[in-house]
């Protein structure tokens, strides 16, 4: 090959390549969903989800076979257990259907909570009680990271080195950061439940007036452009729970700063859950809960006050645990691009992971601000000066998202805001 040739070759890669990293790092489109898609996206699911059903206790068990490492991962092949037990082939090594376990003492006796409520319902196989949700201190063993370098991005800790991992979650050693509510028994109430309102930035909130009411609940979750300021009546001014990675955190204050994002919310009841899909969030945790600038990276140099606020400590941060991540995926929202060449790059929304994140920590759920099947009628955000439809990227599946959120709100389990 002459050398032009190979300079033309060599230019064409570097430009395919950044082209897919640009979608992967750039797009976090808010929360929304279609109607069409539903019956794709569950014939789908009881494809890969089929084993659950015939036998689903074997998966809440880190007993369960883990897959092996990845010179597999092309080959497709079903883990020994399942070629058993099942005559039709399913899981790759890549999916990983299996978690670690914990013993979660409820925080309540919340009578008619989620989890009771989830037992009687359709969800019933999917749902694991004991996935860790957050990661902290003690999952940084050199077995986890053996267990869990396999899956790469979010779903695990690959292409994050076992010293950054380790330096970043030793901050995370108080029991706060073990759990979502380490403040509950300041606000429990007689009903004995925990509410909580998740807010997604859809512009079905636009003038909705459900600030109040959003204000009511004991948390309150919100993600990325979170724009508070200014839009209180139709979304709350509270926030105890803010979702993002660094990432889409970044983009965030670059995208949505011209409608007046400033920032993450910041009080003293605000709790910041990182998403680490990528070792900057590692690195970012570790300079907040140091309160010193990122050492290394790309963010290198960047003062996470200006993020969190001079007055952040590390029991106000948490994260959550890669398996929560890839058991949202595999369990509540495989989509179809988990089987194309896109695969690596898809996850859950930011959006999507914290609401089913509330459903796993929370004995209420009422959802606002995701995408509904009439998603066409609201712009992308609610803050958006004018009109501006709703984004669809690889990277997420929003409207297999928006089935979730109806088959949840149909099975009784969160109470999603519709407008009639
Ligand atoms: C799950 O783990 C527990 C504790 O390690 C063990 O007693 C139990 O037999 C396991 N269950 C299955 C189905 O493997
Ligand atoms: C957590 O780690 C920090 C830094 O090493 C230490 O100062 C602090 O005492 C630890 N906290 C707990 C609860 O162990
Ligand atoms: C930090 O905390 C102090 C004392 O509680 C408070 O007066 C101050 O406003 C806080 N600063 C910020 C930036 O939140």
């Amino acid at each position: 090959m002459s050398a032009p040739r190979r300079l033309t070759l060599a230019a064409v890669t570097v430009a395919s390549v950044m082209c897919v990293y640009f979608l992967y790092d750039n797009l976090e489109p808010s929360l929304a969903l279609s109607w069409t898609h539903f019956n794709r996206a569950s014939s789908w699911s009881s494809e890969i989800l089929e084993p659950l059903t015939s036998e689903p206790r074997r998966h809440s068990n880190r007993t369960s076979p883990a897959p092996s490492p990845s010179p597999a991962h092309a080959r497709n092949e079903p883990t020994p257990s399942r070629k058993n037990i099942l005559a039709k082939p399913t899981e790759s090594p890549f999916i990983g259907d299996s978690y670690a376990s914990q013993n979660v003492t409820p925080l309540t006796e919340c009578p008619d909570g989620i989890r009771s409520l989830v037992a009687e319902s359709d969800f019933a196989q999917l749902f694991l009680g004991n996935v860790p949700v957050l990661q902290w201190l003690t999952h940084a063993t050199p077995d986890e990271y053996r267990r869990l370098s396999r899956y790469a991005g979010a779903n695990g800790w690959g292409g994050l080195s076992y010293q950054t991992l380790s330096d970043a979650l030793a901050y995370l050693n108080s029991s706060a950061n073990a759990v979502m509510f380490d403040d509950w028994k300041r606000r429990a109430d007689s009903s004995g439940c925990v509410r909580c309102a998740v807010v997604g930035n859809g512009g079905i909130l636009k003038d909705s007036k459900k600030g109040k009411e959003i204000d009511g609940h004991h948390y309150v979750f919100r993600t990325n452009g979170a724009i508070v300021a200014g839009f209180e009546e139709d979304v709350g001014f509270r926030t105890t729970h803010y979702t993002f990675s660094t990432n889409t955190l970044m983009n965030s204050m670059a995208s949505y700063a011209s409608a007046g994002f400033r920032g993450p919310p910041k009080s003293q009841e605000t709790r910041y859950v990182f998403l680490p899909d990528h070792d900057r969030d590692y690195l970012l945790m570790k300079a907040a809960a140091l309160r010193t600038p990122v050492e290394q990276g790309r963010d290198r140099g960047k003062d996470p006050a200006k993020y969190f606020g001079k007055n952040v400590t590390s029991t106000q941060l948490k994260m959550y645990h890669p398996d929560f991540i890839r058991y949202i995926r595999n369990r509540f929202l495989p989509s179809r691009t988990l089987k194309t060449k896109h695969r690596n790059i898809y996850r859950p929304s930011t959006g999507a992971t914290m609401l089913l994140a509330a459903l796993h920590t929370c004995d209420r759920v009422s959802a606002y601000g995701f995408m509904t099947p009439q998603f066409k009628k609201y712009s992308d955000h609610y803050y958006d000066r004018k009109y501006r439809p709703v984004g669809f990227f690889i990277n997420h599946d929003l409207k297999l998202e928006m089935n979730l959120w109806q088959r949840l709100h149909n099975a009784g389990l969160i109470t999603l805001y519709m407008r009639p």
